[in-house]
């Protein structure tokens, strides 16, 4: 019966395809037919079986597949119908936005989903079929759900009503299939007599065919070579509102359902999906049925990839590692480490992982860093792959950082997930905190908890300074929108807000919240309210003092924009200090008057003076500007320092007294301040002297206990103030002096922790030397230069051998090598980056690439970033403008090729990567004319810029400030309060 059916069902009737077919095709796909003895639609096992054959697929443009299905905005009005449930709709005024959401007339509740993707040279589609088990809240004539870039057959669209006797079909209006574009809705509308009803399930059915495309969203391809050979695959990134572009479906995180996936593949390859494989077959793979889950989270892969199974000890889960099989050597670190994370994660929460298998796959071309698509996690090579010979310490961090942040999702994010995006950052601030106890876990030397307060706290604290910041909650409607948080303030502000939350809870009661909070919204959704609301509970029971219910904490931090600077002032004779507290801004204008936000916090404060002993307090939102009194037992003579540990996401200013001890004790004893504190003090100092909030004289003196310091992290702090002023300084005629005094600084460093590595040395001394390096050769210390030079032509003359430079420097050396060089080292590393197997080393090279000195090759560069032929990937296009925007001499060239190449350059940019390009060409922006074409920039191209306004006005913010920070600091202060340290006594120095 099978045979006689015609084997190209789906294409005949869509796209009237003609293809030849063979016996040996048509046999296997018979075997799987009897194999299941149930019967699948004709399409579902036709169309791999057509494709295995090699048969020539015609091309079907989907545009001209099914004609009569309209484009028809106003012919339907989707929003007519929505519930009115408090989770079902945003919570915020919505009137001046378009009301992007569905409505609540019918919910989905499982998913069957088949999907071929054709990866065919010419034809890349995807041909799909899903049918959706509905429940029906509010009698509707009609069925809203997502469906961008996708054409559904007309004919086969069917409503079957569930249940005994068999399902009634009702039917679809001969004009019902609307598609609105702008809300990304297809609209399917019953015939008058037919309505669904209240209560009643139905299924919903339909074919439809989508693109397979190159933009790296929803299910697209992506392409590599193995053996010279050029491979494609099929792969795909949901989040946020993609998932809408592989099949229709209710792209809603709070729409959430369960799904059985089929994949159909070529016998040669792989698929994968969030679940295992259900059965064994030949051309389709059947996947288990998934838990309750959000769209966002599905994942479908089919490639020709290797796997590797990780060791899992007695776990109940399998582990898989997959890449291209030239990379297989590379999976080694994540299959040591995946494991055992989520081991810590499942006693961390204290909830199992509840599916039977997790998989990390390596994607060649992929737009994020990582996403968690529950138990089928997918990662651009860089952030899953790890070479021993090849890759550095930074690459290895890398690596132990993106593994641990998306294996916290699996239970923050994928088994409770936000409500709506507006609660973004509970995702990804948490997964940002809960990373960093998952990396310390397995990766110790790292010193994560350290390392946090440089790579969140203090460097989030540099974009919430600004006006243009914006609040962690933010209410957003349309995808652009949503695109948009996903950002700075929600990874890094959220995280270091969780990080302040666990410390004045405790660890004891913030775990077990949170495990309360997690097990009562499993497989659902939540909003912020949810986890204060189950923290509260558990701080009452575990009786932890707080000055009110952690609402009414967190809102301060969650609902206004920026931080407070808390100003501590001494009254030495009655050891007291005051307190009080203001919005620190970076630089004031008059936008902020016009801001009635009042700008105050519930601050925990902790304090010490000797680190024994911790004291700690709250500053309250209502205590206006109002100084607070507070004793303290500290003698007129002893420092005190106050956010102990950096705990507490705000910034600390004493007086000068104050200020004056804790430096002459950095320079006596550095090691009775804790690391982290070291860090902020250098933070904090260089900041509010760039904020005029402190003298720099103060601010650099204390910089100059860095004579002793030999831990990373406090390095990290003073060199990330110290760049800023180098940055602004460059192009002037202090700089010159400017270095000098950067020379005496770095070039103790430079000798203490040597050019060579040691073998097995700590992680973070290899980090700090890279830094030592990288800063003495670019202040221009001759010994630095030299070797780097050297090594590099040692390399030139021997391209194969990798010991010659260690991973480690091979960013530093090949950039100077290259600065200094000519055309052939650049040459010289196109050519390695050309070569190269290993992600990360591509990176590195490409990145040093940009050091070039030479105009032409930094705009050859540029126009290599678009085009497809040039060897860089898409998802690296916007990486190469915004190197060479940062180099100093690239900036201009940069400014010009994104006005001049603007509408290219959007093709192939994303709008948060096109922010991150405006930033960088802007950071160091400081002159009038700079300042002027920026806005005019702004102005003249206002209505394309949607999507990266924010990043735009930040970018102006950032070049307003800069230029205000020219005229105070340029000409006067600085050169003066530089001191080249002398043999003189230090304390003269100082004051
Ligand atoms: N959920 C995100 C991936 C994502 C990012 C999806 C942007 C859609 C838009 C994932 O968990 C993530 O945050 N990845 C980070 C890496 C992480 C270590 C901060 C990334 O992609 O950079
Ligand atoms: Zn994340």
């Amino acid at each position: 019966m099978y045979k006689s059916m015609p084997l190209c069902w789906v294409l005949a009737s869509l796209a009237a395809c003609v293809f030849a077919m063979e016996a040996q095709d048509l046999e296997a796909a018979e075997q799987f037919y009897h194999i299941q003895g149930v019967y699948y639609p004709a399409w579902s096992v036709a169309v791999p079986a057509a494709y295995a054959v090699g048969g020539q697929l015609v091309s079907f443009s989907p545009d001209r597949l099914y004609p009569e299905a309209t484009t028809n905005k106003a012919a339907v009005s989707a929003s007519s119908s929505s519930g009115s449930d408090k989770k079902d709709q945003p919570q915020h005024d919505t009137t001046s936005k378009k009301n992007v959401r569905l409505p609540r007339t019918v919910l989905p509740i499982h998913y069957d989903v088949r999907l071929f993707p054709v990866l065919e040279k010419d034809n890349f589609s995807i041909l799909g079929q899903v049918s959706i088990d509905l429940q029906c809240q509010m009698e509707t004539d009609r069925i809203v759900l997502h469906s961008a870039d996708i054409v559904v057959d007309p004919k086969s669209v069917k409503v079957i009503e569930q249940g005994k006797p068999a399902g009634k079909t009702l039917t679809v209006a001969s004009d019902g299939i609307h598609y609105d574009t702008d809300m990304e809705f297809l609209i399917i509308r019953l015939e008058d007599k037919d309505k669904l009803a209240k209560g009643a399930n139905y299924t919903l059915s339909m074919n439809f065919v989508g693109n397979l495309t190159d933009q790296l969203r929803g299910l697209y391809r992506s392409t590599y070579k193995e053996d010279g050979v050029e491979m494609s695959m099929a792969v795909s990134q949901m989040e946020p509102t993609d998932a809408r572009r592989a099949f229709p479906c209710f792209d809603e995180p709070n729409m959430k359902a369960t799904f059985t996936v089929t994949l159909g593949r070529h016998r040669d390859m792989t698929a994968l999906s969030n679940m295992p494989e259900g059965m064994e077959e030949f051309y389709w793979d059947h996947f288990a049925p998934s838990v309750p889950m959000s769209t966002y989270l599905i994942a479908f892969i089919v490639a020709n990839f290797t796997q590797v199974e990780a060791d899992v000890g007695n776990a109940t889960w399998k582990f898989n590692i997959y890449a291209r099989p030239s990379a297989r050597n590379q999976t080694q670190y994540a299959s040591e480490i995946g494991p055992k994370i989520q081991t810590f994660f499942e006693d961390y929460f204290q909830i199992p992982f509840p599916l039977p298998k997790q998989d990390m796959i390596a994607i060649p071309d992929f737009a994020a860093g990582a996403m968690e698509n529950w138990g089928l996690i997918t990662y651009r090579e860089t952030a899953l792959l790890y070479d021993e010979k090849k890759s550095s310490v930074a690459n290895k961090e890398r690596v132990c950082e993106v593994i641990a942040h998306e294996l916290a999702h699996q239970w923050f994010g994928n088994l409770v997930t936000m409500d709506w995006w507006t609660d973004l950052w509970l995702n990804e601030g948490f997964a940002s905190y809960a990373e960093y106890l998952g990396a310390q876990h397995v990766e110790p030397g790292l010193k994560w908890p350290q390392q946090f307060v440089t790579r969140e706290l203090q460097n989030v604290m540099s974009l919430d300074a600004l006006e243009s910041s914006h609040p962690i909650s933010v209410v957003v409607h349309h995808p652009n929108e949503i695109h948009e948080i996903f950002d700075r303030i929600s990874y890094g502000k959220g995280a270091t807000i969780i990080r302040m939350l666990a410390a004045f809870l405790g660890e004891k009661t913030f775990r077990q919240g949170l495990t309360n909070y997690l097990k009562s919204h499993q497989y659902g959704n939540a909003v912020q309210d949810d986890l204060w609301d189950a923290l509260t509970k558990q701080a009452k029971v575990d009786k932890v003092p707080l000055p009110t219910g952690v609402k009414e904490i967190m809102d301060t931090w969650t609902l206004k924009m920026g931080f407070p600077v808390v100003t501590v002032t001494r009254e030495y004779q009655n050891n007291s200090v005051l307190l009080s507290q203001e919005r620190f801004l970076m630089q004031r204008s008059n936008a902020s008057s016009q801001d009635k936000t009042v700008y105050l916090w519930w601050v925990p404060l902790t304090y010490t003076t000797d680190f024994q002993k911790v004291g700690s307090t709250w500053l309250a939102d209502g205590q206006t500007s109002k100084k607070h009194e507070l004793s303290i037992p500290a003698d007129k003579n002893q420092w005190v320092i106050f956010n102990v540990d950096q705990t507490g996401y705000y910034r600390i200013n004493y007086d000068s007294k104050n200020w004056q001890m804790i430096g002459q004790q950095l320079m006596t004893n550095h090691l009775s301040i804790s690391a982290i504190n070291r860090a902020q003090i250098m933070d904090d100092s260089l900041n509010l002297a760039e904020a005029g909030l402190l003298d720099y004289e103060t601010a650099l003196n204390l910089a100059r206990y860095l004579e002793h310091e030999t831990d990373y992290v406090p390095w990290n702090a003073a060199l990330t103030g110290m760049n800023y002023i180098s940055s602004m300084m460059s192009r002037t005629s202090g700089y010159g002096l400017l270095k000098k005094h950067f020379r005496t600084i770095i070039t103790p460093l430079y000798n203490l922790v040597g050019f060579d590595q040691k073998v097995g040395e700590d992680l973070l001394l290899t980090k700090l030397r890279t830094k030592a390096v990288s800063w003495a050769c670019s202040i221009g210390n001759k010994d630095c230069i030299s070797r780097t030079v050297n090594s590099y032509a040692q390399w030139m003359a021997d391209p194969e051998n990798i010991d010659i430079i260690s991973p480690n420097l091979k960013g530093i050396v090949a950039c100077t090598a290259i600065e200094k060089g000519d055309e052939a080292e650049w040459e010289f590393a196109l050519n390695r980056y050309m070569a190269s197997n290993v992600a990360s080393e591509r990176d590195v090279l490409l990145t040093s690439m940009s050091c070039s000195e030479k105009p032409w090759i930094l705009a050859k560069m540029l126009e290599m970033s678009l085009n497809p032929t040039s060897g860089i990937r898409k998802q690296d296009a916007a990486r190469v403008i915004i190197q060479v925007a940062s180099n100093s001499l690239g900036r201009y060239i940069t400014f010009n090729f994104i006005r001049e190449k603007w509408t290219e350059i959007r093709k192939v940019v994303s709008n948060k990567f096109f922010s991150r390009i405006i930033k960088a060409v802007a950071s160091s922006f400081n002159t009038e004319l700079e300042l002027k074409e920026l806005i005019q920039f702004r102005e003249e191209r206002s209505e394309e810029l949607i999507g990266a306004e924010r990043a735009t006005q930040q970018a102006i913010d950032r070049a307003k400030n800069n230029l205000n920070w020219m005229d105070v600091n340029k000409d006067t202060t600085l050169p003066t309060t530089f001191h080249t340290p002398s043999n003189d006594d230090e304390s003269s120095h100082y004051y």
